[in-house]
């Protein structure tokens, strides 16, 4: 843990010496969802494999870029591109970006993804603020020694999805006329799609939605204590009693389809944001 905590200051020092500086937004792009970085200022743009102690994505269709710019004049730094336990990694490697993000001085979290619709309200290419998650997946990113420069052994988890970012997305989408549902996400592991019996028990315990990952980027940001919302992309129906079959090229397509109404969102709301 001493060795990792090494790796993120060394990590953010590589960063800041690159002219990531004082970055006030961070964000992560979900699967099929780049069109973001359209809308960024660029002024660095490194491949996961230039930053020393990043993990490399191993996914062909996720592109691994970390971009520096200006969106509205506000400094971001962007993943274009995530981490997912599916992939092998550790839950301490997939959460590592975020980690060194807080460390460059990101005040504010926006994380998008690609999901499911359990709610049989929810339709392909329907977008969703999450309110609120259920994990699934086996393991957690704070398990094992906790050092203070960390955050708290014990974060609170109440309010995983910040009250006030959450405001401000649903007042930018009212401005905008974008519809935009609020659910409950639940995170598995994957890589493959859920049984209908999965399904069925995903809807049971409460869920709204299920995808593979950001239920550990926000466990962190929140022990982190760094303010975070998300938005997913709904790109297929999971509906056990009529269940089509997908291909993950078709989820690809249809979060290709949402994401310029996404990343107009995300850009109307990171202008309000210091
Ligand atoms: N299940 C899990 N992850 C997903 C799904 C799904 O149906 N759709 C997109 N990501």
């Amino acid at each position: 843990m001493i060795e990792y905590l090494q790796q993120i200051k060394e990590t953010a020092t590589f960063l800041i010496e690159s002219g990531f500086k004082e970055p006030v937004v961070g964000i992560v792009l979900g699967t099929g969802l780049s069109e973001l970085v359209n809308h960024i200022e660029i002024k660095e743009s490194l491949a996961y494999e230039a930053i020393p102690n990043f993990p490399l994505s191993t996914v062909e269709f996720h592109k691994g870029n970390l971009v520096y710019g200006k969106i509205n004049g506000v400094a971001v730094v962007a993943m274009q591109g995530r981490f997912h336990y599916y992939e092998g990694y550790s839950m301490q490697q997939i959460t590592f970006p975020i980690r060194v993000m807080k460390a460059i001085g990101v005040k504010h979290l926006l994380l998008s993804n690609a999901a499911g619709g359990i709610n049989t309200n929810f339709k392909k290419g329907h977008l969703v603020l999450l309110d609120d998650h259920i994990n699934l997946q086996p393991e957690n990113p704070l398990r094992g020694l906790n050092l203070p420069e960390f955050g708290n052994r014990f974060p609170d988890m109440s309010q995983p999805y910040n009250k006030n970012l959450n405001n401000l997305i649903l007042q930018k989408a009212r401005e905008k006329n974008l519809f935009i549902h609020e659910g409950t996400y639940a995170s598995v592991v994957g890589p493959n799609l859920e049984t209908r019996a999965e399904y069925r028990y995903i809807r049971s315990i409460g869920a709204d939605l299920v995808g593979m990952s950001t239920v550990p980027e926000v466990i962190v940001a929140n022990q982190l204590q760094l303010p975070c919302a998300c938005v997913s992309v709904i790109t297929d129906e999971c509906d056990p009693d009529n269940l089509k079959p997908v291909d993950i090229r078709e989820i690809i397509a249809v979060a290709g389809k949402a994401d310029k109404k996404l990343s107009e969102l995300f850009a109307a709301v990171i202008a309000e944001l210091s």
